[in-house]
């Protein structure tokens, strides 16, 4: 292998090999359905849902990074929207379609890294994340913004849920060199909110808050240890 750093890219793939590999550690990670993950359930995210209730958002298309087993696309196809949904497992996409399938629902499931998707620009009404963000390694926070943007139309929104600092499901609080030095993102990164407000700063801010906790019995997912952000393009 050339390890020779020429570009930009170069430079983003170097740092990348100092950290986990992800396809494999998520490919194990979805291997047994029957583990206590609370997002196994095939319930959407209660911030989504609310977003519909206000009528924050336009129907058309929908782009969500790192879907797992597709319970925010399925949600989002039954309410109007037409999904490309990435993830790079493809174990967490097997699941997804057979969710899909016995919903008869159309969803364009989408094999990928993200960094590495071709997607059409100026096209989507809205991209959605749900817990994939905070797996994202600092390196690539800026071309995940440029995706993000690029993806957008004028006007579109983007909406996010991820660790808190410190949270109950995870979340550290080290610092982006840190994880460099530890060469490991410690299970998924923690955030404040005014980090999320500097992170995200080109996009107008609809609103930041924590999720709502809820219930089991609920058909909703929600847990205060996410933050649940809304921002348009
Ligand atoms: C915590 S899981 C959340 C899954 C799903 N969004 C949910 O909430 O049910 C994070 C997902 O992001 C995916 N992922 C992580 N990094 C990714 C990347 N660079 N490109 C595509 N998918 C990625 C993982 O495979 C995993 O399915």
């Amino acid at each position: 292998m050339n390890e020779a750093i020429y570009n930009y890219d170069d430079l983003l793939n170097m740092l990348d090999s100092l950290l986990r590999e992800p396809t494999e550690f998520w490919d194990d990670f979805y291997s047994d359905r029957t583990k206590p993950i609370p997002f196994f359930a095939n319930k959407p995210d209660e911030n989504l849902d609310s977003y519909f209730q206000k009528g924050l958002l336009n129907s058309g298309k929908a782009l969500e990074f790192g879907c797992g087993p597709g319970r925010n696309a399925i949600y989002l196809v039954q309410n109007g929207f037409s999904v490309d949904a990435v993830d790079l497992s493809k174990e967490s996409l097997a699941w997804a379609s057979e969710r899909s399938k016995e919903l008869n629902l159309d969803i364009n499931f989408i094999k990928s890294n993200i960094f590495n998707l071709e997607i059409e620009e100026n096209s989507y009404e809205l991209v959605y994340d749900s817990g994939c963000f905070h797996h994202i390694a600092p390196h690539r926070r800026m071309q995940y913004i440029e995706l993000v943007m690029a993806a957008l139309k004028p006007g579109g929104h983007f909406a996010i849920t991820c660790f808190e600092e410190g949270g109950k499901y995870g979340g550290s609080d080290i610092s982006d060199w840190e994880v460099y030095r530890r060469r490991n993102l410690q299970g998924g990164l923690g955030f404040t909110e005014e980090k999320l407000r500097q992170i995200f700063k080109d996009f107008e801010e609809i609103e930041i808050r924590k999720m709502n906790d809820v219930e089991d019995e609920n058909n909703l997912f929600g847990t205060s240890a996410f933050w649940a952000c809304l921002f348009r393009k």
